[in-house]
């Protein structure tokens, strides 16, 4: 049996010291190296090229680098019965968690703001802060930890996501109530996971029903950002700015408008990157259990996309 690390593009070095470490027994392959398809029994992806996992006809397992799973579920090559499971650690979840908390202080406090006043030597005392009641939506495991983090600083949080909740700890919205959901806060944090369903949820009907000057935090998936209804939205008023982490094209094209527009703050898909020494454990946990035959850890339900 063997692992194949299938990432084109990215370095997996750090993930092969790690599991060397873990199991100095596994055998890695790596990909486009890979010699000995029929020995591939778990397969570690980030964007791999589809139809790939059929030529490893004896594959048990499929395992995101991250959290996101998108990138495997567009492949409709894979055989259903091959389970998929995501990242879930407490890294990860503490990087995003820092990211979105970074992203709403900085709007709530202003920092962009006092740094233009600084170029211009401007004395400004006037609202020092904003309002703030924060919509967070996707309420899984990053979204819930957000709520927490931001309540324990007297933030005032609300969820929503595209299925029904019940005795949740927070005020939340289900699909039907987005323009409640939309009304009642003033910061939107987006941390869905990319679905049929949620791909170009903030576009131009959803800006149309945010309450005016909303501050937009997409930490998600560039898809679900129509982008240029961004623009059009900010050119309105009904948004007063954005912070992005995420982009349809990565990296993005250097002739893209968002480079240039002031009212966005950027940063290149770093909000919360897998550490494989924090990640790397849950991957072996999953090989075990393969091998053990029992359940899997952070199993992705296929129908739902997550
Ligand atoms: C990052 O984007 C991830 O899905 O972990």
């Amino acid at each position: 049996m063997s692992l194949a690390i299938i990432s084109p593009g990215k370095n997996p070095n750090a993930w092969i010291n790690v599991i060397r470490t873990l199991d100095p027994t596994l055998k890695i392959q790596v990909y486009p190296d890979i010699s000995n398809p029929e020995e591939v029994e778990i397969a570690f992806l980030w964007q791999h090229p589809e139809g790939l996992l059929a030529k490893f006809p004896n594959l048990k397992l499929i395992s995101s680098m991250g959290a996101g799973v998108d990138h495997i579920l567009r492949d409709q090559s894979i055989d259903s019965k091959i389970p998929i499971v995501r990242i879930v650690d407490e890294k990860l979840t503490w990087s995003m968690t820092n990211y979105v908390v970074m992203g709403v202080l900085n709007y709530h406090r202003q920092l962009p703001r006092y740094q233009k006043d600084k170029l211009r030597k401007v004395w400004d005392m006037s609202t020092p802060e904003l309002e703030v009641t924060v919509g967070v939506m996707g309420v899984g495991a990053l979204g819930y930890d957000v709520m927490e983090k931001l309540a324990m600083m007297d933030f005032s949080v609300v969820g929503f996501g595209f299925s029904e909740k019940k005795d949740f700890k927070y005020p939340y919205y289900s699909k039907s109530e987005l323009p409640e959901f939309l009304k009642s806060v003033n910061v939107v944090i987006c941390l869905l996971p990319l679905t049929a369903a949620t791909e170009n949820v903030l576009n131009e009907a959803f800006f149309s029903k945010c309450t005016p000057g909303t501050y937009l935090i997409n930490v998600a998936r560039g898809k679900h950002l129509v982008e240029e209804d961004l623009i059009q939205a900010l050119d309105q008023g009904q948004l007063s700015g954005a912070m992005l982490d995420v982009y349809r094209t990565e990296p993005l094209p250097e002739t893209h408008p968002f480079w240039d527009d002031p009212r966005i703050t950027m940063t290149p898909h770093i909000a919360s990157v897998t550490n494989p020494k924090a990640a790397a454990p849950q991957l072996m946990e999953n090989i075990k259990r393969i091998k053990e035959n029992r359940e899997v850890l952070n199993l992705v339900d296929r129908i739902k996309g997550y």
